[in-house]
């Protein structure tokens, strides 16, 4: 079953969006028709006030500018407003639990979270200890709300979900993890293209095998990206980790590059959650060519965020 298969009920039975992994398909399905219908609607002016009188909460421990700029356009364009936090100026994680903090926060009259942290534990100790929603905005291991942005894009570029192939290049990191979730649930072939060392979290590719995804990680990257669709890169650094030669060394020949995308399927688009670095992890001519869909990928945070927020947040 694709997305346009599915009929969508505007229901899901979700309190938060932690890491997409209890969700079923046909929710992720509610969310990404849901984006389509609002992307569309927008694009034509017709506003709306799902989210009139909420509150989004938005805590970043860690920098951002999509994920800040698309969470405030997301609830300012649904009638609801939201709250900038910096970790920099508030108690949390300095004089106050996260525990403490949920609490708090919840008995203030918000209708949600969004955070942006190092610790995915801390994410769910904030939704275990809080009572409202929350929403996972970026951690060590997660980014679900760029899987679900990066999979509405692939779905406009090529007008399907299931069968496609995606070959991730590079570091195994947290864009890697959520993509490769999303990528089970949906029926997307997933390659992480690796070398040694710096593949996903093992216990995440075993997950996403347990639940029938067709996963192959491989150090090889002639077999990875063969008959890839997309092709997606992400930096070498991700924010909080160390930079080393050691890993530059390992990961730059895992590039991607003209010579890489010659080997992938005809047509093949290219991808990066950015921000990149050009002539790292992505050179120029592939960042800025005819099949990169990058810019699009960025537009669809606020599309497939305005969705997650209509749904989680229109009865909290
Ligand atoms: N892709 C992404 O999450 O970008 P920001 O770090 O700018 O939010
Ligand atoms: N892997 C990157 C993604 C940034 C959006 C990081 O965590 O820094």
């Amino acid at each position: 079953m694709d997305l346009f298969d599915y009929t969508p009920t505007g229901k899901i039975n979700q309190k938060h969006l932690l890491t997409l992994k209890d969700y079923s398909r046909e929710e992720i399905y509610e969310i990404l028709h849901l984006a389509i219908k609002l992307k569309k609607e927008y694009k034509q002016g017709i506003t709306h006030d799902i989210l009139k009188g909420k509150t989004l909460a938005m805590i970043f421990a860690k920098p951002s500018t999509r994920t800040r700029v698309s969470f405030f356009m997301a609830m300012k364009q649904l009638g609801g407003d939201s709250l900038f936090l910096s970790t920099n100026d508030i108690q949390l994680g300095k004089s106050e639990t996260i525990e403490d903090t949920a609490k708090v926060i919840s008995r203030m009259g918000l209708s949600g979270i969004m955070i942006r942290t190092f610790l995915q534990s801390d994410v769910e100790a904030l939704a275990n200890h809080g009572s409202i929603p929350v929403v996972n905005g970026l951690t060590d291991d997660y980014h679900p709300c760029q899987a679900l942005a990066d999979i509405l894009t692939l779905y406009e570029h090529k007008g399907k979900i299931s069968g496609q192939k995606i070959a991730y290049l590079g570091d195994g990191n947290n864009v890697a993890h959520s993509l490769m979730i999303i990528c089970s649930k949906l029926g997307v072939k997933f390659a992480a293209v690796c070398p040694k060392g710096y593949e996903p979290n093992a216990k995440i590719t075993d997950y996403c095998k347990s639940i029938g995804g067709d996963i192959i990680v491989t150090d090889n990257i002639d077999e990875g990206v063969k008959d890839s669709d997309v092709l997606y890169t992400d930096v070498f650094f991700s924010m909080g980790q160390e930079i080393t030669s050691e890993k530059r060394t390992a990961l730059m020949p895992y590039q991607l590059n003209m010579e890489i995308y010659k080997k992938a399927k005809e047509g093949c688009i290219t991808m990066h959650c950015l921000p990149a670095h050009r002539g790292e992890e992505v050179t120029e001519d592939i960042l800025d060519g005819p099949m990169s869909v990058v810019f699009d990928e960025a537009e669809n945070r606020l599309h497939a965020q305005k969705a997650v927020l209509a749904l989680l947040l229109k009865n909290a």
